[in-house]
């Protein structure tokens, strides 16, 4: 089978790749001749763990072109992985989605089977096929099929080679019964359904997982209030298996390329159809919250942060990922600067992405202890293991005042304690240095 993959972001150069790992002669497609030129030296132009090696073990069965054309005249199956970025009011932008769907009409020269894997509004599918047909260059059929994608980043690879699901939805038998060829060697359990089924599967887990984060999240802050441990809290919770142990971390917020955009895109299309969906509305509203959630507990020790210099540790929106979209950092930081602060900030990865979203005068530092030298306050909001893994003591030895607001709870309360600083987290107690005898 000759397979083609639209977009070489996220979902469709892992997809492409992990294809190839599977056996598959797999035709990656991208628009940008600069990142073609670089996948085809094996690299990946995206951070994501794994994934440079699987390239270079499957290079004899990957291809990398901008030439779309040549990609699709002869693709049995060709998976549409381009990005649908959220609009202004919080729809789903389909641009690239219809420009790949365009040339894929203008192209194909035999009967194929386009597969929509980037995340789409319910419905959209039947409307694509329905634009592709008035555009067919060639008298072929063509089936759509969604194929939704549950990667996360940082761990992109894991989740596709071992998926915990295969999502096909079709609305005839044939598309379904190739896919199913396609998928074949892969290890997971896969369902067959209709079209907006499996459009609708991706919104509702998406929306769940943030609806849980959200949840946990005030659970957490009403922890803070009423004397309990969010800690012992969720792994009470998570021993009963209808709640899952999964997903019950409490933080300073959700952030990434999937939770903002897909609870806004599921809330407005049910805004648009005369429905509401209160629970991730209210997931939103708490999310967005929960990212001041630090710097109101700041306020407690300064006013504000004029002249002081704030040591900020973690910039992405997780741990594992250069990726800064809708990072907590990126709504912090700006705080810091205009109360006119001096900031220091480290990240392992993060720190290029960080300057092309946010221009202030910031310092970035080599290392974590530079980044707290002289510090009057510090904040964490990336889990990288360099920071879970630190010595507590280094804050009170390099901080000029050592208090630790940390929004991803990354120490335990007791050796925080011994390090003799001040360390709130969320939905703990907070820690004051130990009284000497
Ligand atoms: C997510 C989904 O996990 C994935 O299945 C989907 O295909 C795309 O969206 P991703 O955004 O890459 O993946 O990262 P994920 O690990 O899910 O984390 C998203 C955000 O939620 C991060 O900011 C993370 O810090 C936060 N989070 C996650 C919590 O605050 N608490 C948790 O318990 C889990």
């Amino acid at each position: 089978m000759n397979i083609a993959v639209a977009g070489t972001g996220y979902v469709g150069l892992v997809t492409g790749v992990c294809l190839a790992e599977h056996g598959h002669g797999v035709t990656c497609v991208d628009v940008d001749q600069q990142k073609v030129e670089i996948m085809r030296k094996g690299i990946s132009p995206i951070f994501e763990p794994g994934l440079d090696e699987l390239m270079l073990k499957n290079m004899e069965r990957l291809t990398f072109t901008t030439d779309y054309k040549a990609a699709y005249r002869e693709a049995d199956v060709i998976f549409i992985g381009v990005g649908t970025p959220e609009k202004r009011d919080g729809s789903a932008n389909l641009t690239y989605v219809y420009e790949v769907a365009g040339q894929i009409a203008a192209s194909i020269e035999r009967d194929c089977v386009v597969v929509v894997k980037s995340t789409v509004p319910i419905g959209t599918n039947d409307k694509i096929e329905a634009y592709m047909k008035a555009r067919l260059a060639h008298p072929v059929q063509v089936w759509i099929a969604s194929n939704p994608e549950f990667l996360a980043q940082g761990t992109a690879v894991q989740d596709t080679l071992h998926a915990s699901r295969i999502v096909i939805g079709v609305e005839e038998d044939k598309p379904g019964v190739i896919l199913q060829e396609v998928y074949k060697d892969f290890d997971a359990p896969k369902l067959l359904t209709n079209r907006r089924s499996a459009e609708m599967i991706k919104y509702a887990s998406n929306d769940f997982l943030a609806l849980k984060i959200s949840y946990v999240n005030e659970i957490a802050n009403l922890c803070e209030t009423v004397g309990a441990d969010i800690e012992d809290v969720t792994k009470g919770m998570g021993f009963d298996g209808r709640i899952g142990n999964q997903f019950l971390r409490a933080g300073i917020g959700y952030g990434g390329s999937c939770f903002p955009k897909d609870t806004k895109a599921l809330s407005w299309l049910a805004s648009f159809n005369d429905n509401e969906i209160k629970t991730i509305k209210a997931a939103i509203e708490v999310n967005e919250n929960q990212k001041y959630r630090l710097i109101k507990k700041a306020r407690k020790y300064y006013e504000d942060f004029k002249g002081l210099t704030v040591a900020v540790l973690g910039l992405t929106f997780k741990p594992g990922t250069d990726d800064l979209r809708e990072a907590p950092s990126l709504v912090n930081i700006p705080v810091f600067l205009e109360d006119g602060a001096i900031v220091k900030a480290w990240d392992p990865v993060g720190v290029g992405n960080f300057k092309k979203k946010c221009d202030g005068d910031i310092s970035y530092c080599e290392s974590i202890e530079e980044t707290l030298q002289d510090a009057d306050i510090c904040f964490i909001f990336t889990e990288w293991p360099q920071v879970k893994e630190l010595d507590p003591h280094i804050f009170a030895a390099c901080m000029k005042h050592p208090i630790i607001l940390d929004g991803r709870n990354c120490y335990e309360l007791e050796r925080m304690e011994q390090a003799g600083v001040i360390y709130e987290s969320i939905g703990r107690r907070a820690v004051q240095p130990a009284k000497e005898n």
